[in-house]
């Protein structure tokens, strides 16, 4: 049996790809060592079945003696340990969460409803370094792969409304204290229905711009509030999430030297783990809204194409309706007034699934095929 061994499967991405393991029985396929970098000769989880003890996640000949690691401990483990197992002379299968190598030649990045020839071709080709996609770049692929592999896309404009979890747990936390803090400053006064909504806007507002607002893992309001930046700067005026949609998706597909335009802005909003996107798309010809929906609908057993109706849309194209879910919907599409070629839509997908831990175990899947 293959020896896999996995680091970081005790933190948020971990502990949803293990879940995800566990419900699709692949720990039955695979012999599987458990890593950390605090509690060596720790036990290791429940997975039905015995595993030995916790191992050292900075072990060089611990982790060599895996066929394949699999990490979910973040960008600063993987700068640091991988460099060093490839000069130690390891050949085996490396999958990371993280997005510190996705843009090195040597690495694939792997979405396989999407690009499942590149990765067997990589496979068959000797590749060994498999890396996820970033979560919004993924989920726009899940739910658009249908009208990318039929030629239709000229270029997309991704306007994004990203979730909490994209930034990590203490952010989630944050926005849930957010949430109550609010409700707490004005609580005696909601629960009065003769108070007057202004008097309660205007406290909160006077609230959220306060010292006493809760924010530590964000350096301003996300609850009442959201914030148009997500990550660093580059030079171009984007931000480094925005920069990603382009090149990334391009690598996803094969198409890094004839890349789609793809690019617009990324925000964050007060939802907990599900990204939405409102993308405007320039068709490469006119083609039918018939025809778009069967494309998009036959592209992958995921993508749910929602009509373009106030009441199902407004319950089933939601981060409430599709969190913890695999399924990616599609829908408020319909052709914009610029004229026939331009499609707008909107989509939702869980960031903590599609969008970082399920591409990695399918990975694994794939290997052991
Ligand atoms: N960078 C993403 C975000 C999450 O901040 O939402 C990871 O892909």
């Amino acid at each position: 049996m293959m020896k896999v061994g996995l680091i970081g499967w005790r933190g948020m991405v971990g502990s949803v790809l293990m879940g995800r393991m566990k419900e699709e029985r692949d720990f039955d396929h695979i012999d599987p060592v458990f890593f950390t970098t605090s509690n060596v000769g720790g036990k290791g989880p429940d997975i039905g079945r015995d595993v030995p003890p916790l191992k050292d996640a900075n072990s060089i000949d611990e982790l060599k003696a895996c066929d394949t690691l699999i990490s979910c401990q973040g960008g600063d483990y993987t700068k640091e340990v991988y460099p060093k197992l490839r000069a130690a002379g390891w050949n085996g299968y490396w999958i990371d969460a993280a997005s510190a190598l996705r843009m090195k030649d040597e690495a694939i990045i792997i979405l396989d409803p999407v690009n499942k020839k590149v990765i067997q071709d990589g496979i068959a080709g000797g590749v060994k370094t498999y890396v996820g996609g970033n979560c919004t770049v993924s989920l726009m692929l899940m739910a658009m792969g249908g009208l990318f592999d039929a030629g239709l896309v000229e270029w997309v404009s991704p306007m994004t409304y990203q979730a909490a979890s994209g930034a990590g747990a203490r952010n989630m936390r944050e926005l849930i204290q957010q949430m109550g803090a609010v409700h707490g400053e004005v609580k005696t006064l909601l629960e009065d229905p003769a108070s007057a909504i202004l008097e309660i806007d205007r406290k909160v507002a006077d609230f959220i711009r306060s010292d006493r607002y809760p924010t530590e893992a964000w350096p301003v309001p996300l609850a009442g509030n959201l914030i148009p930046w997500i990550d660093v700067a580059l030079e171009s005026g984007q931000s480094k999430e925005e920069w990603k949609a382009q090149v990334e998706a391009n690598k996803i597909m094969g198409r890094t030297g004839s890349p789609i335009p793809i690019d617009g802005l990324c925000v964050r909003v007060g939802a907990m783990r599900c990204h939405s996107q409102a993308l405007t798309i320039k068709l490469t010809r006119d083609v039918p809204l018939e025809d778009i929906h069967s494309l998009i609908a036959a592209h992958n057993q995921w993508v749910k194409v929602v009509p373009n109706d106030r009441e199902i849309s407004m319950r089933e194209l939601t981060p409430a309706a599709v969190t913890g879910t695999l399924t990616v919907p599609i829908g408020r599409m319909r052709k914009l007034n610029m004229g026939p070629q331009y499609l707008t839509a909107f989509t939702v997908g869980d960031q903590l699934l599609w969008g970082a831990a399920e591409p990695l175990r399918r990975m694994l899947r794939i290997l052991l095929e």
